[in-house]
């Protein structure tokens, strides 16, 4: 499957030209829609924007958000996934509180992998024996890695379990994130990748490198869906 590619100047048009799609999105479909969303820095322009000029264009009652992963530490922790989306988003918009179903990060680890693909497999329909989301937000490490499955854990993305814990290679930091079966189950994966630093694992994966292998991210393929990247000028800067 070739990917979609999306090119935007700015972090900021890149933002708003996704936003006007996700909105888009969620309008053309009747009934719930199901979002997982990425961690990191990347997606705070678009959760600023949803919460913002895009507030009155989202069916915020049909639409379900979940996470792609989340680092093992409380909400309340600056590095909680969830904790900025809701600085940022949540608090923001009439979403209903049985909507937002966040990975418990002051849980158990492998307790909460186990708690949240049951989460998913009670809300979300099943294909192919995986839930199957509607659109699945990914971010891209400058080490290629997407959700937290890292380039030491390659692992995980073809682990039977719908979730697992992976591990921050640096900080040992342990994170609960979707696996490889799960990410590849979507109907929609869109990459949301800014900046220098995330060029040349870009033009890798994009290009079909042989070194691209290597890199998590390369690896995300939905088997019934799409794939697409969007990337601001300075992260296509090798294509
Ligand atoms: C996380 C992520 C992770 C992130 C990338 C890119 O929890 O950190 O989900 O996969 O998307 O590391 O992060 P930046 O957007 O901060 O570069």
């Amino acid at each position: 499957m070739t990917p979609q590619v999306h090119l935007h100047e700015t972090p900021q048009a890149l933002a708003e030209a996704f936003a006007g799609h996700l909105a888009a999105r969620v309008q053309a479909q009747p009934g719930p829609f199901h979002l997982a969303l990425s961690g990191g820095s990347t997606p705070q322009l678009l959760f600023s924007l949803l919460a913002g000029p895009y507030h009155a264009r989202l069916p915020w009652e049909r639409l379900h958000l979940w996470w792609g992963d989340e680092r093992c530490v409380p909400p309340s922790h600056p590095e909680s996934n969830y904790g900025v989306a809701d600085a940022l988003l949540i608090r923001h918009v009439p979403l209903p509180a049985a909507n937002v179903h966040r990975i418990l990060g002051e849980a158990e680890p492998q307790d909460e992998a186990r708690r949240y693909a049951s989460e998913l497999a009670a809300w979300l329909p099943s294909e192919r024996g995986y839930p199957v989301f509607d659109l699945i937000l990914l971010g891209m490490g400058a080490d290629g890695h997407t959700a937290s499955i890292f380039p030491h854990q390659m692992e995980l993305l073809h682990a039977a379990p719908a979730c697992a814990v992976g591990t921050h290679p640096e900080s040992g930091q342990l994170r609960v994130t979707f696996t490889g079966p799960l990410l590849n189950n979507a109907r929609e994966a869109a990459f949301l990748v800014t900046g220098a630093s995330k060029a040349d694992k870009v033009a890798a994966i994009l290009g079909h490198a042989p070194a691209a292998q290597a890199y998590p991210a390369a690896h995300i393929q939905p088997a019934g869906g799409t794939v697409a990247w969007w990337l601001d000028a300075e992260a296509a800067a090798r294509l």
